[in-house]
């Protein structure tokens, strides 16, 4: 993928978008996607621009810490929703991100969960990260995907990457397309129904039923995942049989050898 990718392939593929995702912003390489569309974003940016990009130095995840991926490998994109949001009201918008890229990994057969609250997996194994941003009038969702590397170019022993799962090379731009359209369906869904969303996010998550142990830097917090609320938190039987909410944090499950990998 050319750092100078043509205006015309950008627009054969802003053709095929249904509804978000336009206007199509490509970088051939920037700091941060999320970060690009957050300063586009207080310049007047409109609803549904994204941001696309092969490589990012400074790849932004989730509380804090960085998120690498080599140039020309993985899928790494942020959209941005301009609307009214109540920051305790943003999980509705990773659930639907995440729900829109299993529906499309599904139909290419792979059998991805969500696993609460940013990550994408299949078969125990990473896939993607998604970072949810307030900005001016609105929100970026940022997604990266594993997509083009090898095992030997994983550099993260947990993740996994399509080409591993599958062995064949991967058209980002067509993923691209896919889960924009089906995000766009999504959203739209939600605006008309605005709870419809939770059955499928239940079904697609990899979490419920098992045992895991939550740390958020200060706490720690064990139990059996009973359920997750349409509000984002994490319902947890502990072992006494005591109910806990969790609203954030990292999760690990109980392996078979009885340690939380
Ligand atoms: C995580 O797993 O911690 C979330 C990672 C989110 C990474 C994506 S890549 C595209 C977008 N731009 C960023 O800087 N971060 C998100």
């Amino acid at each position: 993928m050319a750092d100078s990718m043509s205006k015309e392939f950008i627009q054969r593929l802003e053709d095929r978008l249904e509804l978000l995702g336009k206007p199509l912003l490509f970088f051939g390489e920037t700091d941060s996607s999320n970060q690009r569309l957050k300063e586009l974003a207080l310049s007047g940016a409109t609803h549904g621009t994204c941001v696309w990009a092969d490589y990012q130095t400074k790849g932004r995840g989730r509380l804090g810490r960085q998120w690498q991926a080599a140039a020309g490998k993985s899928l790494l994109f942020s959209l941005l929703l301009k609307q009214d949001i109540d920051p305790r009201n943003m999980f509705v918008f990773t659930a639907l991100a995440g729900l829109a890229i299993c529906q499309v990994l599904k139909a290419y057969g792979i059998d991805a969960q969500i696993k609460w609250p940013n990550d994408i997996f299949v078969n125990g194994l990473k896939l993607c990260g998604m970072l949810s941003e307030i900005v001016k009038d609105g929100l970026i969702i940022g997604i990266g995907v594993n997509v083009n590397q090898d095992e030997a170019e994983m550099s993260d022993l947990s993740g996994v990457s399509l080409k591993m799962l599958d062995g064949k090379n991967w058209s980002r731009e067509d993923l691209l397309v896919n889960v924009l359209n089906q995000f766009s369906s999504g959203y739209l869904k939600w605006q008309q129904s605005p709870y419809a969303w939770h059955s499928d996010y239940i079904g697609s998550s990899w979490l419920i039923g098992k045992t895991v142990v939550v740390q958020d830097g200060v706490n720690r917090q064990d139990g059996e995942v009973e359920t997750i609320g349409m509000d984002g938190h994490l319902l947890l039987r502990g072992k006494d049989g005591d109910r806990l909410k969790v609203s954030y944090g990292d999760v690990s499950l109980l392996a078979i050898d009885g340690k939380y990998k």
